[in-house]
């Protein structure tokens, strides 16, 4: 069979679909407490730079979701049968994706969706030359916002919501719980999800993971500033911050912080800010949901969890849920 590779959508023209509308980097940086939005983490450099990130032992979640996945997807994919419906929020580099595809039972379509064109074209191309007959269906959008996916074209099973990594936890926790409900909304009745979450709240192990010896974490949290030169017109001197990783424990989350290594002015899009020597401007929060707490999410959210699969340390789990 012919791979089948549909063009890359791009839902709307509301300006939803431009991952850069509204001014949320502006308003962000006007903030008392400086943030930036963690999407801007991810051009083609910083897509790289994430890949990289997930070859080393100190990032712990890659690994230890990909052990998982190895060893329950035959169950999952029993458990979700025939022809299904994938979608994948955030789109990444794939490996995941083969992994889920080739346990499903002949697949019948594939919805990737992700605010960088390149990746989703390169990522579409590839699993469509890997897996013939199935139907591949691009989406560039942003999955923070609410969006619409095209129809299934032809009689197809479950349709399953494939979320792994533990960018849930990049939401905070009301905006998890929308997402997911979006998600159920998204994929209907009779859908399931897949996700995967990272539970740990050991300080130096986080720490090392989202601050690695290499400097791989600090240069994809740096990225975030020349990803904003170029598409912003901003004036970031990169040599004048640091990342440091933060594990914020009443909160139970990590925080990316770019600190400003000096008291400076810089300007974006036109716009001045000030910086004081110190001051953090914070790129992404990685809430770390104990067990209970994800559980309770996904209830809200419209999902029955139908089976749960641990790591043997107890920290990355996947969940199996189904409406
Ligand atoms: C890709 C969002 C799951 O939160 O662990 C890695 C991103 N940030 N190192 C995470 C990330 C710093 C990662 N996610």
């Amino acid at each position: 069979m012919k791979p089948t590779i549909r063009a890359v959508r791009h839902p709307g023209s509301s300006g939803r679909s431009d991952p850069f509308a509204g001014d949320d980097v502006i308003a962000g940086l006007r903030a008392p407490h400086k943030h930036l939005p963690c999407k801007l983490l991810y051009d083609a450099r910083g897509a790289a730079l994430f890949e990289q990130i997930c070859t080393l032992d100190e990032y712990y979640p890659y690994r230890s979701e990909l052990a998982l996945l190895e060893r329950h997807l035959p169950a999952i994919a029993a458990a979700i049968g025939p022809a299904a419906r994938v979608i994948e929020p955030g789109a990444g580099a794939g490996v995941k994706t083969r992994m889920l595809l080739a346990a499903l039972d002949r697949p019948a379509s594939y919805l990737p969706i992700d605010v960088s064109s390149e990746q989703l074209a390169a990522t579409a191309h590839d699993l469509a030359a890997a897996f013939p007959g199935l139907d591949v269906a691009p989406v560039v959008a942003d999955y923070t916002q609410p969006l619409e996916v095209p129809a299934a074209t032809t009689a197809t099973g479950r349709t399953v919501v494939f979320f792994p990594g533990s960018t849930i936890g990049n939401f905070e926790p009301d905006e998890a719980e929308d997402f997911l409900a979006r998600m159920a909304e998204l994929a209907g009745r009779g859908a399931a999800i897949i996700l995967g979450a990272d539970s740990n709240t050991d300080a130096d192990e986080l720490l090392r993971a989202y601050d690695d010896p290499h400097g791989v974490t600090a240069a994809f949290d740096l990225n975030v500033l020349a990803h904003l030169n170029h598409s912003r017109a901003a004036t970031f001197d990169l040599t004048a911050f640091l990342h440091r990783a933060v594990w914020n424990a009443a909160r139970a989350r990590v925080e990316m912080h770019l600190v400003s290594r000096r008291r400076q002015v810089v300007h974006v899009a036109g716009e001045a800010f000030q910086l004081e020597r110190g001051e953090a401007i914070v790129t992404e929060h990685c809430y770390k949901h104990g067990p209970e707490a994800l559980a309770a999410l996904l209830d809200r959210a419209g999902w029955q969890v139908r089976d749960t699969f641990v790591e043997p340390r107890g920290r990355m789990r996947l969940w199996l849920g189904v409406r």
